[in-house]
């Protein structure tokens, strides 16, 4: 008897350790589009396929993008045993066809549920029902999950978090874990090991210096957001993504601003999750989400967010060091007037001691390339001039040259 109890410590045990989350996903800042910032509730899965279509013929799969998630509002009701079915009106043919629609466009699908007994817009949570939702969405083809953090009643977020991962990994279908609990419990400091990504701030809104109250809660523009970044870039590393929410860009903002918005994301190696109507973009928005330049700095393998080295004035230089010794520098004004800019790298030395990492134009020489331009604009031997427009971006490239 007692061998046996041994036996049985020795297995629970084994299996406790075992749970994790899944390895080897996220290993850039995860790509792809989310229904809600744009559609709210009003999804359909005519919506999810048009959007999978026009992500594969926008050039937007070509450039990354790779999940198409459904936020909110999917549910219908749990039937008498406890399976969670989609809205039979707005989701029809199923959630297993969709995700096979998905797949045949070679994207992944994403589904969205919460810790509570019901989601942010009243739908049915998953609190009590974690393993055999995580079974269900398994059986959907489901490769991505947000999991929000509405009617937490108190519940501990690092217990819930995690019992959702666990569940996930019990279903044994690899899935991206995207924790969106707004950063109230500090989940840079645990999620770690728990999900792929995780939210930082509360709800982003296309606005460029906002606050939107909402009673009893408040979303925030982009400016708000890039602010509560503070301190966190050290929390980031491949496969651990701070998240500092889903774009806005093409969903009313000016293109200065979509592009600014676009490049800082990219700089903080934030996800890339679009937000917009991809079906109706505009050309100038298709062609900020597929700047392939901003993408690759976003993507760089070695994952180190951007810091602001300089701030003077509203006028902020954001440094990314990048692998081979490049660096991703982002001009960025912030002010209501444009700034006419002369900057001499040499006189601007920039040290980042948590990447243990030097910019030193003194000693070392740069090509520059301007990666909206798209265009080379010499080396940092010479001064950079130039003029930043109210709310925009100079993106720029350095790649060390042998002196
Ligand atoms: C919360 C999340 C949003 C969105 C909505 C859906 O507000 O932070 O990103 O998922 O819920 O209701």
């Amino acid at each position: 008897m007692k061998q046996f109890l041994f036996l049985l410590i020795i297995i629970l045990s084994v299996s406790i350790v075992q749970a994790q989350k899944f390895d080897n996903l996220a290993l850039t800042p995860p790509m792809g589009w989310n229904s809600w910032n744009k559609f709210g509730c009003d999804v359909t899965e005519k919506l999810v396929r048009e959007t999978a279509d026009a992500i594969v013929l926008s050039g937007m799969k070509d450039a990354g993008y790779q999940y198409v998630v459904i936020d909110d509002c999917w549910h219908g009701t749990r039937d008498a045993q406890g399976f969670i079915q989609p809205s039979v009106e707005h989701f029809p043919s199923g959630m297993k066809a969709l995700g096979d629609y998905i797949h045949s466009k070679g994207l992944k699908f994403g589904i969205y549920s919460d810790v509570g007994a019901k989601t942010c817009a009243g739908r049915p949570g998953s609190r009590g029902y974690e393993y055999q939702d995580a079974l269900v969405y398994a059986s959907w083809g489901v490769d991505y999950l947000k999991y929000d953090w509405c009617n937490s009643e108190g519940i501990n977020p690092v217990g819930a978090y995690t019992t959702m991962r666990d569940a996930l990994y019990a279903a044994k279908r690899p899935v991206l874990f995207s924790i969106c609990e707004w950063g109230d419990n500090k989940p840079w400091e645990w999620a770690k090991p728990v999900g792929h990504m995780w939210r930082t701030t509360g709800d982003i809104t296309h606005c460029w210096d906002c606050e939107e109250n909402h009673g009893t809660w408040s979303s925030f523009g982009i400016m708000r957001i890039l602010d509560k970044q503070k301190g966190l870039r050290i929390h980031a590393k491949p496969g651990s993504w701070n998240d500092p929410d889903m774009m806005e860009v093409g969903n009313g903002m000016t293109l200065a601003e979509d592009r600014a918005h676009f490049s800082l994301w990219a700089m903080l190696s934030a996800p890339l999750i679009a937000g917009n109507d991809v079906r109706k973009m505009s050309r100038e928005t298709r062609e900020i989400l597929t700047n392939k330049g901003i993408i690759a700095i976003n993507q760089d393998s070695l994952g180190i967010q951007a810091f602001p080295a300089i701030s003077e004035n509203g006028l902020e230089v954001w440094a990314k060091p990048l692998a081979n010794g490049s660096w991703a520098i982002c001009f960025l004004n912030r002010s209501g007037e444009s700034k006419t800019l002369n900057f001499d790298w040499k006189e601007n030395f920039i040290k980042d001691d948590f990447a243990g990492r030097q910019f030193n134009a003194k000693k070392d020489s740069y090509k520059v390339r301007d990666l909206w331009l798209k265009k080379d604009l010499g080396t940092t031997d010479v001064s950079l001039k130039a003029v930043i427009p109210s709310h925009d971006v100079i993106v720029l490239r350095l790649e060390m040259q042998g002196k």
